[in-house]
């Protein structure tokens, strides 16, 4: 049986388009391998949202190039947001002429005919799509029992001036309502315990409130005990009808990840986020108001063009006073074809490490008072791993939390208890 590797790179929503790779293969007779080292077909889907994600692609394809040497009948393809960023598929070709296929995010659900070209007819292809076409449906083969990811839009319009996504994305498209209830209603009778709902800004979904509330609803009357989560949420889209939807049902997660980016409001201005901290911070005030025991976490970068000590310490005010779950800190990399990138003022990489240094540093002392705090009290965990007798989950505000537990507890829910914090992490026991 020939076999294949899929290496994933990016977020939640190249994580599940590998899935549906992987479904395609499945379809045509692969079967998938432990590595690279001893797969038929070896693919990398990648990510070029900062310049370290792609020298990793880069890196990776070094060792990969030894493999086609010493296996030249090995199938190697390279796909997702990398090629799809302007001259990078070309770059690709004369950099890594061992490359079989060259696709986009656009095109993804031709892997098959791709395969064809190459297997049957010796050909090599390089195919970039300019635009999205229609929303193609693909098989899945997903990876998990217990979590699910669902796409309920692709794409995005918002144009954060220093994001490549609208362009190797494209525009933003939804995906019909009846669907997406249709598929999780048969993931979740299928045993699946959580579906994510993914989206690079849900709450404009189908053309904006109250339709994404709307869908939290449908997909909160199924029968038995699961959990939806959804992401990202774009902090100026986000109505009270979505906070409010997400306290009707304990089915939907008291979770939020609502990324602020910065705390300045010079910054945000310049980043084209379309509101200001002041207004950032109204929102997180009408969550906690409506759902107290919400967990929320967020995304922040530190050295945007002109970004001065003063901006930044906006940002760590901000994280001082909002006291996120979990925060995603990221240094600013410049991305060609964005409004950022040619702007004046861009900071130095050791102006950048030591904000960053400083940001993560002050995160992990507030994520450690908090993690304190949470000492004696019992959450509800779903448990989604268990390796040497020690189980791994999540609350319903998406704190992660260890426990002593047998392997028969995957994909259960249960009370879990915390007893120890320790250095950010919640170590708890089963009630
Ligand atoms: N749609 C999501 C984000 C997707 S990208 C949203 O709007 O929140 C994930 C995160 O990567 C972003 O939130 C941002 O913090 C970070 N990011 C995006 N472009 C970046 C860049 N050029 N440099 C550094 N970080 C970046
Ligand atoms: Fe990028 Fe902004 Fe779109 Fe998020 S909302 S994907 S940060 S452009
Ligand atoms: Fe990366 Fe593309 Fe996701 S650039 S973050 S894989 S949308």
């Amino acid at each position: 049986m020939k076999k294949f590797f899929i290496n994933t790179y990016g977020c939640q929503m190249n994580v599940h388009e590998s899935e549906k790779l992987a479904g395609i293969l499945h379809q045509r007779g692969y079967v998938a391998a432990l590595s690279n080292e001893d797969a038929d077909v070896i693919l990398l889907n990648t990510c070029c949202i900062r310049e370290t994600a792609e020298t990793r692609v880069l890196g990776n394809l070094g060792i990969i190039k030894k493999i086609k040497e010493k296996r030249p009948n090995v199938i190697v393809g390279i796909c997702g947001c990398m090629p799809q960023k302007k001259g990078t598929a070309e770059m690709l070709k004369k950099r890594c002429p061992f490359i079989d296929i060259i696709f986009g995010t656009h095109n993804m659900y031709k892997l098959g005919e791709y395969l064809d070209e190459v297997e049957n007819r010796g050909k090599k292809v390089l195919e970039i799509w300019d635009s999205e076409g229609e929303i193609q449906s693909a098989p899945v083969l997903r990876d998990g029992k217990v979590n699910a990811w669902v796409n309920i839009m692709y794409g995005c319009d918002n144009f954060c001036s220093y994001c490549i996504v609208p362009y190797v994305r494209g525009r933003e498209r939804s995906r019909d309502f009846d669907e997406i209830v249709s598929e999780v209603r048969s993931l979740i009778e299928g045993g699946y315990k959580e579906v994510t709902l993914l989206g690079q800004n849900v709450n404009s979904y189908g053309g904006g409130s109250p339709q994404f509330s709307k869908l939290l609803r449908a997909l909160s009357k199924f029968d038995g005990e699961y959990r939806i989560k959804f992401m990202t949420s774009h902090p100026k889209d986000l109505t009270l009808d979505v906070v409010e939807a997400m306290a009707s049902s304990d089915k939907i997660a008291n979770y939020i990840h609502l990324p602020v980016q910065a705390g300045s409001d010079r910054i945000l201005k310049l980043m084209n986020r379309k509101y200001t901290s002041g207004e950032y911070l109204e929102k997180i005030k009408m969550i906690r108001s409506i759902i107290p025991d919400v967990g929320i976490s967020s995304d922040l970068m530190v050295g945007f063009p002109t970004e001065n000590e003063e901006d930044y310490l906006c940002s760590e005010n901000l994280i001082k006073e909002v006291k996120y779950n979990n925060l995603y800190t990221f240094i600013y990399s410049r991305r060609s074809g964005t409004v950022a990138d040619k702007m004046d003022g861009q900071i130095d990489i050791k102006t950048k490490t030591d904000r960053i240094e400083r940001l993560i540093k002050l995160q992990f002392d507030i994520g450690n008072e908090l993690a304190k705090s949470y000492v004696g009290k019992t959450f509800r965990v779903l448990c989604d791993t268990v390796k040497d007798g020690i189980g791994y989950g999540k609350s319903s505000c998406d704190k992660s939390i260890s426990f002593v537990a047998s392997q028969d507890r995957v994909g259960q829910f249960f009370d879990v208890k915390i007893t120890q914090a320790k250095n950010n992490k919640l170590i708890g026991e089963i009630v």
